[in-house]
C-alpha cells in the first residue's frame, strides 16, 4: 500500500470516527437531560415518573445494513437521511400516564426539535408492540461547529418493556413466517400487559385521591384543649360550635 493510501485511509478513519462520535454526544446530550429530570422529581417531588433509561449507539455493521436494506447510498449524507436510529435512548416509564409526562416535557425544551412522533400506544403494532417513538434532533457543539444530531427516543411502561424485550428475543428481526398461534398468543401477552398497566395506574390514581383528601383533612384540623385534654378536630366544626356559644 502506497503512503498516499494509507493516509487517506487515515482521513477516511477519522471522519467516521468524528461522523460516529456526534451521535454518541447527542445520546450524552439527551442522557443528561433525562437525568436532570430524574433528579428533580426525586428531590422536589415525591414521585418520579421515569424508572430507567438505556442508551445505544448502532454498530458501523447494523448501520450498513440497514443502508443497504433500504437500497441508499454510501455516504455520510446518505446515512444521516436514512438511518434515524444511530443513537437510540429508551425511557422505562412507572405508569401510562407519566410517558406522555415525560414526552411532553422533551418536547417543551426548546433546544429540541422534535421530527416525527410515532404513538405506537394508541396504534399498537399488529403484533401488539406497544411504546411512543420521537425523533429528536439535538444540537451538538464541537469545537469548530454545531451539528444538529438526531436521536430515536422510546418512551415506554415497565410492562411494555418487559414485552417488547421478550418479543425481541423470541421473534423480532425472524425473517419466516410466524405461525398464525404463536401470533395469537403473543399478542394476548402484549394485552395481558397492557390490563396490568391499566390496572396499575387506576391503583394510583385512587391512591392519589385517598391522600389528597387526607392532607387536606390535616391541614384544616386544629387543636383545643377541653377539660386539660387535648383534641385534634376539623377547623370548620370550630368555627360552627364558636358561633353557638
Ligand atoms: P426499523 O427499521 O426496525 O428501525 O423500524 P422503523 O424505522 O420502521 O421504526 P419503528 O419506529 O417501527 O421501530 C424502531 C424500533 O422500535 C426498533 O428498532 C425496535 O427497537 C422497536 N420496535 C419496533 N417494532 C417492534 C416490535 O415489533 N418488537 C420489538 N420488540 N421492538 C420493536
Ligand atoms: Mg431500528
Amino acid at each position: 500500500m502506497s503512503e498516499r493510501q494509507i493516509e487517506q485511509l487515515k482521513i477516511m478513519r477519522n471522519e467516521i470516527t468524528r461522523f460516529l462520535l456526534t451521535y454518541k454526544f447527542a445520546l450524552d446530550e439527551m442522557e443528561t437531560k433525562i437525568e436532570i429530570l430524574k433528579e428533580e422529581f426525586e428531590s422536589l417531588h415525591d414521585y418520579c415518573p421515569i424508572e430507567h433509561t438505556k442508551t445505544r449507539l448502532k454498530s458501523p455493521e447494523s448501520i450498513m445494513s440497514k443502508l443497504y436494506r433500504k437500497g441508499a447510498d454510501f455516504s455520510f449524507e446518505s446515512i444521516r437521511e436514512t438511518v434515524k436510529d444511530i443513537a437510540g435512548i429508551r425511557i422505562t416509564c412507572s405508569f401510562l400516564s407519566d410517558i406522555y409526562r415525560v414526552s411532553d416535557m422533551l418536547q417543551k425544551q426548546n433546544d429540541l426539535k422534535v421530527l416525527e412522533i410515532k404513538d405506537y400506544i394508541k396504534n399498537p403494532k399488529p403484533n401488539g408492540y406497544k411504546s411512543l417513538h420521537l425523533l429528536i434532533e439535538v444540537p451538538v457543539f464541537m469545537s469548530d461547529r454545531v451539528e444538529q444530531v438526531c436521536v430515536e427516543v422510546q418512551i415506554r411502561t415497565i410492562a411494555m418493556d418487559f414485552w417488547a424485550s421478550l418479543e425481541h428475543k423470541i421473534f423480532y428481526k425472524y425473517n419466516q413466517s410466524v405461525p398464525e398461534r404463536l401470533l395469537q398468543e403473543l399478542k394476548d401477552a402484549a394485552d395481558t400487559a397492557d390490563e396490568l398497566d391499566h390496572q396499575m395506574e387506576r391503583l394510583m390514581n385512587e391512591v392519589q385521591t385517598i391522600k389528597h383528601l387526607q392532607d387536606h383533612s390535616t391541614e384544616d384540623l386544629t387543636s383545643i384543649i377541653i377539660n386539660n385534654q387535648k383534641f385534634s378536630l376539623p377547623r370548620a366544626l370550630i368555627d360552627v360550635l364558636g358561633k353557638q356559644e
